[in-house]
C-alpha cells in the first residue's frame, strides 16, 4: 500500500487564500492542491471542506469524486501515462498497455505497485497522434511505443532506481 503523503496545510490555506477562499473556486483550488501531491489528500479535502464558507468536507469529496481529472490515491514515483486515444489506440496501444500491467501484477483495479514506484494510467488523446502509440512517464513523452521499447524503458527505471 502506497503512504500517502504528509500534509502541509499552510500550503493549501495559500492556495485557497490566492483564490480568496470562494467557494466558487473549489475546482481551481482542488487542481492546485493536486499539482502540489500529485493527487487529493483526504485530510486535504477535510480541511478545504471545514476551512472554506458554505462547504463541508463532504461536499468537497463528492467534487473531488465527480470529476475524472481527480486523483484520490497517492501515485507512484513514476506515472505512465498510456495514450489511448482512437490513433494510438489503432496503432496498438493496448497492448503495450497490457503488457505493463501484467508485468506489475496489478489487477483488481489497482494502479500502483506496491512499492510506490510506479503508477499506470489511461489518458485520451495528447495531441501528438503522428507519433501513435504515444506513452508519456512523469514529464517524458516516448513516441511510436511498442511492448519491446517499453520493457527496455521500464528495466533502464527500474536498473537506475536500484543504483
Ligand atoms: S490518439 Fe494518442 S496522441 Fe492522439
Amino acid at each position: 500500500m502506497v503512504e500517502e503523503k504528509s500534509i502541509n496545510l499552510t500550503k493549501v490555506d495559500e492556495i485557497i487564500n490566492s483564490y480568496e477562499g470562494k467557494k466558487t473556486n473549489l475546482i481551481a483550488i482542488l487542481q492546485k492542491v493536486q499539482e502540489l501531491y500529485s493527487y487529493l489528500p483526504m485530510e486535504a479535502m477535510t480541511y478545504i471542506g471545514t476551512k472554506m464558507e458554505g462547504l463541508s468536507p463532504a461536499t468537497v469529496y463528492g467534487v473531488a469524486t465527480f470529476y475524472a481529472q481527480f486523483s484520490l490515491e497517492p501515485k507512484g514515483k513514476y506515472v505512465i501515462k498510456m495514450c489511448d486515444g482512437t490513433a494510438c489506440h489503432v496503432r496498438g496501444s493496448m497492448p503495450v498497455y497490457n503488457s505493463v500491467i501484467s508485468r506489475f501484477n496489478l489487477k483488481n483495479g489497482k494502479y500502483t505497485t506496491e512499492d510506490g514506484m510506479f503508477s499506470v494510467e489511461t489518458v485520451s488523446c495528447l495531441g501528438a497522434c503522428g507519433l501513435a502509440p504515444v506513452v508519456v512517464i512523469n514529464e517524458q513523452v516516448y513516441p511510436k511505443m511498442t511492448t519491446d521499447a517499453m520493457k527496455v524503458i521500464l528495466d533502464d527505471i527500474i536498473k537506475q532506481e536500484r543504483e
